[in-house]
């Protein structure tokens, strides 16, 4: 594993490895066995906000013993026009990795090519699977295993987050459910390329399919970059909503994820947030965990 661009171009066996590392890396936080990233700097290019992912890889890179830079894309010449392979040619020569938060897959895509540097997708238009692996890793937490367990994806299936789970249950032995209005559930060509008809399906009804499921998991219902779209986007998905009548239809043991920032009232309720809160917090504190994982894997070693 060079780069971490998607959840898709991981294999079932790159993903164990980032989660076996990512619980050592929780295990040992406080006395790490090694070093990676010393000597190393890291660049964090970043086009949309961010707070959990922002922090998350800027204490993991330290943590790691690299240094790190934040640079906002609207402060450095790509945001006034400079071509994504420029900026990669040039940061290639000069640093050790870097992350990328964008809209387009492409440009992290073209990044990674341009640069040969160990690129991070820190999340696209398209994928988050620096979310998903941290997801898994506290589903792993949770439950004890992921095989045969049941998820419930509910809100805007077809953005990013929802992408990488597609993935992640194309590759690993899990149930996803995607519980979407119709015109926000994924495209078909996405659910025909990731294959495994009955271990993917998507629902229009959300109690339908939430009936049983391990676990109900929400995104927001306006993703950066949907901002104009908003007076639709929450009109449609006002019944996928979680509440505690929803949770009330999983499984007794049934946990609730965000990948976070939640928006109270919209995706979720503010007493289910509260209610599941220790889990959504360890499921925020994984990001460092995993993100460490991914960014020992693929540091350069010459
Ligand atoms: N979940 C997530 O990526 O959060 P941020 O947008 O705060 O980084
Ligand atoms: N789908 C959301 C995820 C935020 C972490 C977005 O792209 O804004």
């Amino acid at each position: 594993m060079k780069n971490l661009l998607s959840l898709e171009s991981l294999t079932k066996d790159e993903i164990y490895t980032v989660l076996e590392l990512a619980d050592t890396m929780k295990a040992t936080r406080a006395r790490p066995a090694h070093l990676p990233l010393a000597g190393q700097c890291w660049a964090l290019i970043f086009s949309k906000s961010s707070t959990r992912t922002r922090v998350s890889f800027e204490v993991g890179i330290r943590e790691l013993g690299g240094s790190v830079m934040f640079l906002s894309a609207t402060d450095i010449q790509l945001g006034r026009g400079e071509p994504i392979k420029d900026t990669a040619r040039v940061m290639g020569r000069m640093i050790d990795g870097a992350v990328i938060r964008t809209y387009l897959q492409s440009d992290v895509e073209v990044f990674a090519q341009f640069s040969g540097i160990p690129t991070i997708n820190a999340l696209t238009d398209d994928e988050h699977p620096c979310q998903i692996l941290a997801d898994l890793q506290t589903i792993r937490e949770k439950f004890g295993a992921l095989e045969g367990r049941k998820v419930c994806f509910i809100g805007d299936g077809a953005c990013n987050v929802a992408r990488s789970w597609i993935w992640a249950a194309a590759r690993l032995d899990f149930e996803l459910r995607i519980a979407a209005p119709l015109g926000y559930q994924p495209d078909a060509e996405i659910l025909s390329a990731a294959g495994r008809t009955g271990h993917i399906s998507v629902f229009e009804d959300v109690q339908e399919a939430v009936r049983g499921v391990d676990v109900l998991y929400t995104d927001v219902w306006v993703s950066m970059g949907k901002e104009e779209e908003s007076a639709q986007r929450l009109l449609a998905m006002v019944p996928y909503q979680i509440n505690d009548a929803l949770v009330k239809l999983a499984a007794p043991q049934a946990i609730v994820m965000h990948c976070l920032p939640a928006y109270r009232g919209k995706e979720i309720t503010a007493d289910t947030f509260e209610a599941h809160a220790s889990t959504l917090f360890d499921q925020a504190e994984n990001r460092l965990h995993a993100q460490k994982a991914v960014l020992q894997i693929i540091a350069r070693r010459d």
